[in-house]
């Protein structure tokens, strides 16, 4: 849907201005704000671990008409969905169990317990993005809501125009924070701030742990990336995900007695861990400690060989990313093992492998351009074939982080 289409669909769902503040009366003045998925080139359940990670934003989004309210009431309507929400500010906490909204209720409790000043709105949801595939759709509602609700919330207050003093990468800290303690996932911040912070063309090379960041062009010459959607549903995605977290903890509780200081898994280096790894008694601990520091490694030399146009080898170190995934992680399964099982026999695909938490979702995979036609053939057909689903591909463009439109 175009914007002028969203703003009319706005105006048929909450009507042309019966609650709203006098400056919002017509359909000039309803605003617009914006906020992209992402895909992780590479660096899986690193993040948490404060490690490094790899995504890049896509222009797939969520698109949000915002207006104004005078009162304390948020409503949230979205374009593909019958649900509408009517909510207060002064209780935040009664809509945690909501099938839909709670990202955004999520979102404006947490701006509230940060000192922002939001006021009452209408806001229409419209995404891109598909849900539930590992594209971080839900990081992109919730960076676009905070920024919405914090940037029409300080005009409010100050009455002057702030939106450069919004800061984005506190628009991400908000939204992983409705994600954790709101919605109950205990995800990193990778999403959030690649929705926040991305730029087309570019990945984006983040330190999780104290959140510094480089944007690496993305020269990648004759080849694009495709993304191929399991279109499994992940039913055990957040728990186990969860689960995995613990683990990690596990793992740095065994290694404090070498490293006392590490306060992450992330900071301890790999050949130093290798030194130690005795001290870790439990095999499975063992197997998911290996992943997250040898998966540190990949990243920074994926940002290496990409800087000099080494493609073939970046390719090698997504495979291997993607091996460590299934074998030492375990959080792959047969719909992403088969889909890049099947995109590694086609001559022109450099790389490949799973993107984002597991359990489904989707791979992303480096394919030479005049290979891509026979890649969504022969892995579409193939994976049908040996799983029993249709995929869905995605011939991903990269695009810039959340802003008003
Ligand atoms: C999800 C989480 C991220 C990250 C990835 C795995 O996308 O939201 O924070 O942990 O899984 O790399």
């Amino acid at each position: 849907m175009t914007i002028s289409e969203l703003k009319k669909k706005f105006i048929e769902i909450y009507g042309a201005s019966e609650y709203a503040s006098q400056e919002s009366s017509s359909i000039d003045n309803l605003r617009v704000f914006a906020a992209p998925g992402r895909v992780n080139l590479i660096g899986e359940h690193t993040d948490y671990n404060g490690g490094y990670v790899f995504p890049a934003a896509l222009k797939m989004n969520t698109v949000i008409i915002v207006r104004s309210r005078a009162d304390r009431l948020i409503k949230l309507a979205a374009t593909d969905l019958d649900d509408r929400v009517v909510a207060s500010l002064d209780n935040l906490n009664d809509y945690k169990n909501l099938k839909w909204g709670n990202y955004q209720l999520g979102v404006a409790d947490q701006l509230l317990k940060h000192g922002y000043k939001i006021t009452g709105c209408e806001m229409l949801f419209h995404g891109t993005i598909p849900y539930g595939a590992g594209l971080s759709s839900s990081a992109s509602i919730e960076v676009a809501t905070a920024l919405a609700l914090a940037t029409i919330g300080c005009e409010q207050t100050n009455k002057s125009n702030l939106i450069e003093k919004i800061d984005l990468t506190e628009m991400a800290k908000i939204g992983q924070k409705a994600e954790n303690l709101y919605v109950g996932v205990n995800c990193g911040i990778m999403d959030q701030f690649a929705s926040a912070m991305g730029k087309a063309n570019h990945a984006i090379l983040l330190n999780a742990k104290d959140l510094s960041y480089k944007l690496v062009p993305l020269n990648l010459g004759d080849n694009k990336i495709v993304i191929t959607n399991t279109n499994k549903k992940r039913s055990l995605a957040d728990s186990k995900y969860n689960e995995r977290r613990r683990e990690c903890e596990v793992g740095l509780k065994y290694l404090k007695t070498a490293f006392p200081q590490a306060n992450y898994l992330g900071e301890i280096a790999y050949d130093k861990y290798k030194e130690h790894e005795h001290l870790i008694k439990n095999d499975v601990i063992k197997r998911r400690v290996e992943h997250v520091l040898s998966e540190n490694n990949r990243v920074l030399e994926s940002a290496e060989v990409l800087n000099i146009g080494n493609l073939d080898e970046f390719g090698r170190l997504m495979i291997k990313s993607h091996d460590s995934l299934r074998d030492l992680y375990e959080v792959t399964g047969i719909e992403l093992d088969t889909l890049v099982e099947e995109a590694l026999k086609i001559k022109g695909v450099l790389g490949s492998r799973m993107t984002g938490a597991g359990f489904g979702g989707c791979t992303v995979s480096l394919v030479q351009k005049s290979f891509i036609d026979e890649f969504i053939e022969v892995v579409g057909k193939k994976y049908y074939n040996r799983v029993g689903l249709r995929a869905s591909f995605y011939i991903s463009e990269t695009g810039d982080g959340a802003s008003e439109l």
